[in-house]
């Protein structure tokens, strides 16, 4: 592309002799959005920052200016193919300042920016399916471009969603609220997007054995790229992160649980990595991601997750990416109920693998900076408390105790249903 040859010439100009910019090209077929839209492209080099980019202006029905909300930020899945092909470039580096430490007050947590009667009309940028073949069930990945509102966020909180239509009464539906499964700065780094992780709900008829689907998880399952969404909040303080780069994290989950744990990862790992690793990752040459500043995340994180299946692993993937690159501060261990036993034989759930575990989660429970979040279905509490409780007693602690004292000392963080 000529517009990367022009870019090698800039960086030429500025004395970066060792960039190698490689082409890529995006097929019409790979972003199908981006068809009937002409692109400007220019370059600019910032010596006294060594940062460098391609810039690019959409046009589309004769408009120029900034980028479409719905079509103009790729799926997650293309960013990712764009980024392992930009990856490619080897090209000097800036590492991320060291930031001051600014501690997040509960009072400093947005709260209802957006309420029922007047929501925030967002867009769905992509709707990705979780669930792997053979799985169960629907769980999807979704999008939203929330830029031309004030919504803000923080990792561990909630959104409500009003999906379109009327219930029997020919009333608007009422709201459901989902955890925020991005982290606060969103999926593409650019503080214009909320990303939610949803199951559709299923369930027989009891009288006619039917299959009803429920309302507003079907909703959002079913929103396609360009379609309005109203949101509302956020809401949630229950869930908040520490401030402390050197905390320990440990994170119970079951299903769609995992959804604010995916935002406490992406933010304690993926984010400053993101930002701060490639100059030439795409959505960084696009103008579209600024360098973090935020400090290196030094402590321990350990997610005991619940599935059904294999292919029901939500985010497997990127989960398992992070325990490869982090070794020592993310830790993954799974309980995939349908295909693993208990000790009795029965299903392999969350609360067995806790009991599994139970010294080691007890030591690091017992360290001043350990918080445990648990999230999913409430089911899985009693098993946890039980398993806790047995490992404590033998310290000659009482877990119920104990675990009001971490309560108040905000060290124990429950979101189940
Ligand atoms: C703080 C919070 C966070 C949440 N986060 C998420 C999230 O991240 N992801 C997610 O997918 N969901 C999440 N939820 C759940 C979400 O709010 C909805 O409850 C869920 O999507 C179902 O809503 P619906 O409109 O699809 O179902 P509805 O149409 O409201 O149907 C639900 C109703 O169906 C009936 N029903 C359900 N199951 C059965 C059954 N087996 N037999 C008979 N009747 C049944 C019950 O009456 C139930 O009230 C969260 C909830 C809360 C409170
Ligand atoms: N996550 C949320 O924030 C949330 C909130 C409210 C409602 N919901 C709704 O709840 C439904 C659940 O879907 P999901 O995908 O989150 O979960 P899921 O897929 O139904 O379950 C996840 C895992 O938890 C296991 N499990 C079931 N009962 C358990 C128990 N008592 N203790 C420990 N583990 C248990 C399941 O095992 P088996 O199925 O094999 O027994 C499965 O392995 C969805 O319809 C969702 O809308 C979710």
């Amino acid at each position: 592309m000529a517009i990367l040859a022009e870019f090698n010439q800039t960086l030429k100009k500025y004395g970066v002799s060792n960039a190698r910019v490689v082409e890529f090209t995006l097929s019409d077929q790979e972003m199908p959005e981006m068809e009937g839209l002409s692109c400007n492209f220019s370059c600019w080099v910032s010596p006294s920052n060594l940062t460098c980019g391609i810039k690019c202006e959409f046009e589309a029905s004769g408009t120029t200016g900034a980028k479409p909300a719905a079509i103009a930020t790729p799926t997650a899945k293309k960013a990712e193919k764009a980024k392992l092909l930009a990856a490619a470039a080897a090209a000097p580096t800036k590492s991320a300042a060291p930031a001051a430490k600014k501690a997040k007050k509960k009072s400093d947590v947005p709260i209802n920016i957006y309420r029922p009667n007047k929501p925030f009309v967002g867009k769905c940028i992509s709707n990705e399916e979780l669930v792997g073949p053979g799985g169960i069930g629907t769980c999807r990945h979704l999008i939203f471009d929330i830029s031309a509102g004030d919504l803000k966020y923080v990792e561990g909180q909630s959104i409500g969603i009003i999906a379109d239509g009327t219930d029997d009464k020919g009333k608007p539906h009422k709201i459901r609220l989902y955890s925020i499964a991005s982290a606060h700065r969103g999926d593409y780094l650019d503080d214009k997007t909320v990303s939610l992780c949803v199951r559709q709900l299923e369930y027989p008829d009891p009288d006619t054995g039917k299959t009803v689907y429920g309302v507003c998880s079907s909703f959002l399952c079913n929103l396609k790229p360009g379609d309005d969404v109203k949101i509302t909040g956020p809401v949630g303080k229950e869930m908040l992160l520490p401030d402390d780069p050197n905390a320990n994290i440990i994170m119970l989950g079951t299903g769609t649980g995992i959804a604010p744990f995916r935002s406490f990862l992406w933010h304690l790992f993926k984010e400053n990595e993101d930002a701060n690793a490639n100059p030439f990752w795409l959505p960084k040459l696009l103008g579209w991601v600024k360098p973090s500043d935020k400090p290196k995340f030094n402590g321990k994180t350990w997610l005991i997750f619940g599935v059904a299946t294999t292919p029901n692993i939500l985010y497997n993937k990127d989960l398992e990416d992070l325990q490869r690159r982090y070794p020592d501060n993310f830790r993954l261990t799974k309980a995939i109920s349908r295909e693993q036993k208990n000790p009795e034989g029965g299903r392999m759930y969350i609360q067995h693998r806790v009991a599994e575990h139970a010294e080691e989660l007890w030591q690091m429970i017992q360290q001043e900076n350990t918080h445990t979040y648990i999230c999913g279905l409430k089911g899985m509490e009693k098993g946890i408390d039980e398993a806790l409780s047995a490992v404590a007693s033998k310290d000659g602690v009482n877990w119920s105790d104990y675990q009001r004292e971490m309560k108040k000392a905000h060290r124990w963080h429950v979101e189940t249903y």
